[in-house]
């Protein structure tokens, strides 16, 4: 095996810093096979325990992957800061960035040029008093217990600012399977293990999620709705009756990431209960008003919201209180309330042509909810390089996937009603299909 990239150093610590640059730089892409121990450490002139001393470094800090079958590669996303961007060809309509679509989010300058700025100073209340009101209304209007509210910066940083508060390195964490590729990352930088849960449309399977949480998993996280990649939600009934599972678990930490909140389309449900011990629910604006205005509602139980604020106190402080009135004054606004219901409807419209579309052709997709549709296929990428040529640009399922069976994300949100059919009859030639369930 050849490596465009020569790994240097003769210590643990210099060898991992060597292979970091050569992720930095690009020249160690992800995926990229590692060489084996043995035969880095005998070109390197070192101890075999050396090599294996810093791949398991890069290893406990989300950087690099071992799995017995491809060997050691270079994560997905590893926790550093890549700076090679991955550019399309010219032409290609990219649906597998898994954002909202800008025509669909409210105008900024109409509110900034309305907003009276008032900076804070240190030693003032942290958060803005309406922000926090109209959190508290939104999650009392979709029935979820109530707790202290945090105002974090965005669902993922809510979510990871939880499973610090609560976790620590060893502990074992219960996700959907697929789940968000970002989320399993997070997990192997904080030196967590994901153990998978099988879903489908309606979220987790329940009498799968018992067996997992009866071998012993500290947490469970979960995506309600809009779930990322299969686009899943829960109903009332799924909602009930993964409740009457978790019931049964009093100390385990159920985090649910409401990622999308109000453009899902599909009703808030929330598997927490009142009187949970240990519980947060986040709820995030990026997808509704825009992902540079990412403000999340962090709620909870009291400890855990009191051990997010407490840290967050001692490094970042605040989510700017410029960017939380922002938000409050785009809440607020009656012209925002109906341009996320429109902005919901116009989603729902464009995910249901595309499964529309592909079924006049036999292909099965899910998408019940949100921003993605999820087409299983035999091949990853070759569905991808094919649809490529076709000048669509989808995610190869791969990162989203711990167990379950393989397909391709299709992100919606750009993708209008007058071009699913194109997609769908472009997908359908280019690709031999192996149709499979996923979660089964
Ligand atoms: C499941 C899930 N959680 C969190 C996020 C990120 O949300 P935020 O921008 O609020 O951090 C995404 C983004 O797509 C997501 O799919």
């Amino acid at each position: 095996m050849r490596l465009r990239y020569t790994i240097g150093g003769s210590r643990a610590n210099e060898i991992a810093a060597s292979i970091e640059h050569g992720i930095l730089r690009g020249d160690l892409p992800a995926g990229e096979r590692l060489p084996p121990v043995r035969a880095l450490a005998s070109r390197l002139h070192v101890n075999p325990q050396t090599v294996a001393s810093a791949y398991r470094s890069l290893r406990m800090r989300g950087v690099l992957i071992s799995d017995g079958r491809r060997g050691t590669t270079v994560a997905v996303q590893p926790a550093l800061a890549v700076r090679v961007a991955s550019m399309l060809p010219g032409g290609v309509r990219n649906l597998a960035e898994g954002g909202p679509d800008p025509a669909l989010l409210p105008d900024l300058e109409a509110v900034t040029s309305r907003l009276k700025p008032r900076g804070r100073m240190y030693g003032q209340p942290y958060n803005d008093a309406e922000l926090l009101r109209l959190a508290e209304r939104m999650f009392a209007a979709d029935g979820i217990a109530s707790g202290p509210i945090a105002i974090v910066g965005g669902a993922l940083d809510g979510v990871e600012r939880v499973l610090r508060a609560q976790l620590r390195v060893g502990d074992r964490v219960a996700v959907e399977d697929p789940g968000y590729h970002l989320v399993f990352d997070l997990l192997k930088a904080l030196g967590l293990n994901a153990v998978p849960v099988p879903l489908d449309e309606c979220g987790l399977l329940p009498e799968h999620l018992e067996r997992v949480l009866r071998r012993g998993v500290e947490a469970l996280l979960l995506t309600p709705r809009a779930q990322n990649p299969t686009g899943s939600a829960l109903d009332r009934t799924r909602t009930a009756e993964l409740r009457r599972v978790v019931k049964a678990f009093p100390d385990l930490l159920v985090i649910e990431d409401d990622h999308a909140g109000p453009v899902a389309g599909t009703p808030a449900f929330t598997v927490n209960e009142p009187g949970r011990t240990r519980w947060a629910l986040v709820r995030s604006v990026s997808k509704w008003l825009g992902p540079d205005l990412r403000v999340a509602f962090l709620t909870g139980d009291e400890l855990t919201i009191g051990r997010v604020e407490g840290w967050q106190r001692l490094g970042a402080g605040w989510v700017s209180n410029l960017l939380q009135q922002i938000v409050a004054t785009l809440c607020s606004g009656e012209g925002t309330i109906s341009q996320v219901a429109d902005a919901a409807k116009a989603y729902q419209a464009r995910r249901e042509a595309l499964i529309r579309e592909l079924a006049s052709h036999g292909i099965k997709a899910f998408g019940k909810s949100g921003l993605n549709v999820w087409i299983p296929v035999a091949e990853e990428v070759a569905t991808v390089r094919s649809l490529l040529h076709a000048g669509w640009a989808v995610a190869g399922g791969e990162r989203f996937r711990i167990a379950s069976p393989p397909a391709v994300r299709v992100t919606i949100s750009n993708l209008q009603v007058s071009e699913a059919n194109r997609f769908a009859a472009d997908f359908a030639r280019r690709l031999t299909l192996r149709q499979t369930v996923y979660g089964a």
